[in-house]
């Protein structure tokens, strides 16, 4: 089989790394791929939201399979544009179509999907600029802190978390009459803030039958103890200990399935994952957002963790053969730690040079935001490299991840220094 796998990042590192030991595979290219997914196939220099240049790349390499890393082309309609195609058919697609993207496209598409389906979720509503007025009146009826969500896609950047009702109104206003996140801020979500402790769960699906994949932690922001600006993650472990027993069974029943079953009943076009971004609040699980893709650092530590053919499950899955059944799994706990450029995720250079990676004997070393220039390695984004190790412990494997991290330096490298704390 031939696979165009699209994206750029870590994520798309660990499925090259995974699918390249498919007895399926025959060719793998990755779009345009990074500093190290050549390891694995060929690197296309193509924008995966340019449906002409995939396209082209697809009739050219004889594409069997397409698979989509990040939320962005799905969201844009990609797999609409190839379904469309005359000279595209029997092409697989493995993601959702446009119209289903929108579960991680609009937050309201979501969270109207999570009302009707009776899935837990924060009490909320939805306001435009036409709608200012009730929005000052809905957060005068809340208690701090207040949550605001541009509806649409606004690369990680959309979520607003405010302790001042004043500032909490400004920013609505700001939002919604002033383009402060443009036009994915022109609808916006308001909702009752939930404390806990977050989890990310995953499925795979072909519309109607499902696999649930591991679980596992994120740690979304920048500094040690959760302090600090909101990262895309920086580090994951999985599994994840309170993920078991009485919650776990909370969370298949009042959440998983009831969401699947909505994705079939609704007769969506969706094969592909779902990412189910949940919050522990005192031990009852709720959907904070579902994302239409894999997450990443999360791909990093749960795909390793999948003692199964990848290849053939994705396969099967946007071929509509996907049987539900329960994964085999590695027991032992996977533990990635993401080396990030020095003042991410504001401003931050790039082009630095990368050593040390051939120090690096054990453990899975993955390539996010790297580049190759006359076979030096580069930084070319904020997160550049995650180092995933793997143990019968957490403590196993964190030791081993930092054992990794330290082999590594570019010039004004950051990374946590206390992923899976908090499980231990
Ligand atoms: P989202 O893009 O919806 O995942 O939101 C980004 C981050 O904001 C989440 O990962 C949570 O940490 C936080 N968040 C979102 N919604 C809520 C909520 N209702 N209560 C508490 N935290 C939230
Ligand atoms: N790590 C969170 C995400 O991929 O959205």
């Amino acid at each position: 089989m031939n696979v165009l796998l699209l994206g750029s990042g870590g994520r798309e590192f660990t499925f090259a790394w995974k699918f390249k030991q498919s007895p399926l595979l025959t060719n793998l290219y990755i779009a345009p791929g990074n500093g190290g997914t050549d390891q694995f196939g060929e690197n296309l220099a193509i924008n995966p939201e340019d449906f002409l240049e995939v396209k082209t790349a697809i009739l050219r390499l004889k594409i069997n399979l397409v698979v989509v890393g990040p939320e962005a082309p799905l969201v844009g309609g990609l797999k609409d544009q190839i379904k469309a195609d005359q000279e595209l058919q029997g092409v697989l697609v493995l993601g959702p179509d446009k119209f289903a993207a929108a579960l991680e496209g609009s937050k309201d598409f979501a969270k109207q999907f999570m009302v009707k389906y009776g899935i837990p979720t924060s009490a909320y509503k939805t306001f435009t600029a036409e709608t200012l007025e009730q929005g000052y009146q809905f957060l005068d009826a809340l208690s701090a802190p207040y949550v605001l969500k541009a509806d649409g896609l606004a690369g990680g950047k959309g979520v607003l978390i405010i302790q001042d009702l004043t500032e909490a109104k400004q920013e609505l206003k700001s939002m919604l009459t002033e383009s402060k996140f443009g036009k994915a801020s022109q609808t916006v979500v308001i909702e009752e803030f939930l404390e806990g402790v977050e989890l990310s769960i995953f499925t795979l699906t072909d519309g109607k039958n499902y696999v649930v994949l591991p679980e596992a932690k994120d740690y979304k922001r920048i500094h040690d103890g959760d302090k600090g600006l909101n990262t895309g993650g920086m580090g994951a472990v999985s599994p994840v200990p309170f993920a078991q027993g009485e919650f776990l069974e909370k969370v298949n029943e009042k959440i998983i399935k009831p969401t699947m079953a909505g994705i079939a009943a609704e007769g969506y076009d969706y094969s592909g994952f779902v990412f189910f971004g949940l919050i522990n609040k005192g031990g009852e699980p709720f959907v904070i957002e579902y994302n239409v893709r894999m997450g990443d650092p999360e791909t990093e530590v749960v795909l390793p963790r999948i003692d199964e053919d990848l290849l053939k499950l994705c396969a099967d899955a946007a071929s509509g053969k996907l049987e539900s059944r329960l994964l085999n799994l590695l027991s032992q706990t996977a533990l990635t730690v993401m080396l990030v450029s020095g003042g991410y995720p504001e401003a931050f250079e790039k082009g630095k040079e990368i050593s040390g990676l051939e120090k690096i004997k054990d453990g899975l070393l993955i390539h996010a935001g790297t580049k190759q220039e006359n076979k030096q390695v580069r930084t070319s984004g904020g997160r550049v490299i995650t180092c995933t190790a793997f143990g019968n412990s957490i403590e196993g494997a964190q030791k081993k991840a930092y054992q990794m991290a330290s082999l590594v330096s570019f010039e004004k490298m950051f990374y946590r220094k206390d992923i899976g704390n908090d499980l231990l």
